[in-house]
């Protein structure tokens, strides 16, 4: 069975003298049975987070939002995998935000993949199409190609034992308050899974975890997680609000309760 997850993606929001606080408020409002909650604040928040939620039970997971290519270097500004120790044990990779702003390409992204499986780090993969690619009848055609110019040339045993979580998150839909229908989001879930059954992946590609990103709120989690394919949500502005928080992670748990008692 499947982890059901909600991972909040802070982007560049909060700062160390407020971003404790927040997560400890969060972590208190979310503690649901078997649901993985992970946050993932801006690097300089990452250490106040981390001892805010240190006790927290279930556990919370501290991510980072990116990590470089390289190990260490000549690279200003950037932070490598291994830094990331006692910090994060998560990272999100691919996000649609830095393919359109530091120009990452899926080969780039494909070679983070493999830092962050070496640093013992929890990947989330993001994957999505533009609204013209949609439009065109394209959508499937471009998450597979970015899931095959990520993952090709990785070993898929070693991908599933890091435990790889692919987030599907439309462009379109993120930051927009225009969210995809669950309908959509369950049919890229299950293209997702072909495409890595068909990479190698074979009967693995049944249990990654796929969740959906992009104007997710506890109005609209229902939508999403009521699709046996969706495995939970990787949420951008109502994750910095507790109550929406709130909202979203109990609507997960539903879902995790259910799952469950199927087994
Ligand atoms: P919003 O939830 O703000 O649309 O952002 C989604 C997202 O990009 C999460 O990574």
């Amino acid at each position: 069975m499947r982890d059901v997850i909600v991972a909040a993606n802070w982007k560049m929001h909060t700062t160390p003298a407020d971003a404790g606080d927040l997560a400890r408020t969060i972590a208190g409002r979310t503690r649901e049975a078997g649901v993985i909650r992970v946050i993932c604040p801006p690097y300089v928040c990452l250490a106040p987070v981390a001892e805010a939620v240190a006790d927290d039970d279930p556990p919370v997971a501290v991510g980072a939002q990116n990590i470089h290519h390289e190990l260490a270097g000549a690279y200003t500004g950037e932070i490598a995998a291994p830094m990331l120790a006692g910090l994060a044990t998560w990272v999100i990779l691919g996000h649609s935000e830095r393919r359109r702003d530091a120009g990452e390409s899926d080969a780039l992204i494909g070679r983070k993949l493999g830092r962050a499986v070496d640093a013992g780090l929890r990947p989330i993969l993001c994957v999505g199409e533009q609204l013209e690619e949609r439009e065109g009848g394209r959508a499937t055609d471009v998450v597979d190609e970015q899931l095959a110019g990520a993952l090709d040339g990785h070993d898929a045993a070693a991908l599933a034992a890091a435990g790889l979580v692919i987030a599907y998150e439309p462009v379109w839909a993120i930051g927009t308050g225009r969210n995809a229908r669950g309908a959509d989001a369950a049919a890229m879930a299950d293209a997702i899974r072909s495409s890595l059954e068909g990479r190698g992946w074979g009967s693995r590609a049944a249990d990654v975890p796929v969740l959906y990103g992009g104007s997710v709120t506890s109005a609209n989690i229902d939508e999403f997680l009521t699709e046996p394919g969706i495995d939970g949500a990787l949420v951008g502005g109502a994750s910095l609000k507790p109550d929406e928080m709130a909202g979203i992670v109990a609507r997960a748990g539903l879902t995790a309760r259910a799952r469950s008692a199927q087994r």
